[in-house]
């Protein structure tokens, strides 16, 4: 049993192929059993969503999802995967907003906000990504970056909807980089994110997970933050001996209260 409940998210980004998926669901499986309170999720490329779910069948902890889905359930949009299509091959959850579809394909804040809603509507997780730029940071406007991101969410979601959404906080600038933002740095913008969500009537506990070259070394530490409900994690996740030990260790972090912010159940 985890200390909390905590959440490792893999996503491949455009890695593992429907037999590489495969592969790597034959050996992730004989390294990890299942524990309460945690859970593992896996992003995978769409074409290997239905091998890689099909491949975990028999763990309920472990979840699959979609990287990407188009807010409308079909039509004339070349190129695109419906939620509908994505759930049929056994897709339980989406990433929504992750910052390579915000900033390399010009996704926008409005754009992901009609995506959590379809995904809510649908039934399924939406793991909705926020985070600041290098340059945005540099220039003292992390804040008001998150806020905005926010608040495109909040203009589309009532407050219930709340309670099915997972937030990631995924400073851009540590996205497979090696840089990773400090525990307390995490910390305070998962603070910040709560606190903004609470001003606005939203009363659920959102969970919300940490991303950005986290690894091995470092997860452990971050997770000591308990405003830190889990991680997502890309080039760390990518083979199964090194995503399972990953797993091991952050599972093992101990909470401690950290200087000046509330302890947050999770
Ligand atoms: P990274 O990616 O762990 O390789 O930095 C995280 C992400 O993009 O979700």
């Amino acid at each position: 049993m985890t200390e909390r409940n905590l959440t490792f998210a893999a996503n491949w980004k455009m890695n593992h192929g429907v037999a590489a998926a495969r592969a790597f669901a034959q050996k992730f499986l004989t390294h990890t059993s299942p524990v309460e309170g945690r859970r593992l999720w896996f992003f995978p490329p769409a074409v290997s969503i239905g091998a890689l779910s099909e491949a975990m069948k028999g763990r309920p902890d472990i979840w699959v999802g979609a990287q990407n889905v188009h807010w409308e359930p079909k039509g004339a949009y070349t190129g695109g995967i419906s939620i509908p299509m994505v759930t049929e091959v056994g897709a339980r959850l989406t990433l929504v907003g992750h910052s390579e579809r915000r900033h390399l394909f010009g996704e926008t804040d409005e754009q992901v906000a009609r995506k959590t809603r379809a995904a809510l509507v649908a039934g399924i997780t939406p793991l909705v990504c926020v985070g600041e730029t290098l340059a945005e940071r540099d220039g003292g406007r992390t804040e008001q970056v998150i806020v905005r991101q926010i608040g495109a969410l909040l203009g589309m979601l009532t407050a219930g909807d709340w309670r099915d959404v997972v937030l990631a906080y995924e400073p851009v600038w540590a996205i497979g980089t090696g840089k990773n933002a400090t525990p307390d740095d995490a910390a305070q913008i998962h603070e910040l994110i709560r606190m903004e969500l609470g001003r606005k009537g939203v009363k659920v506990k959102v969970p919300i997970l940490y991303g950005g070259s986290v690894n091995s070394g470092n997860v452990a530490s971050l997770l000591t933050r308990p405003q830190l409900n889990g991680v997502l994690v890309g080039g760390a996740s990518l083979t199964p001996e090194g995503w399972a030990e990953l797993i091991d260790r952050g599972s093992k972090a101990k909470v401690r209260p950290s200087g000046g912010f509330d302890m947050v159940e999770g």
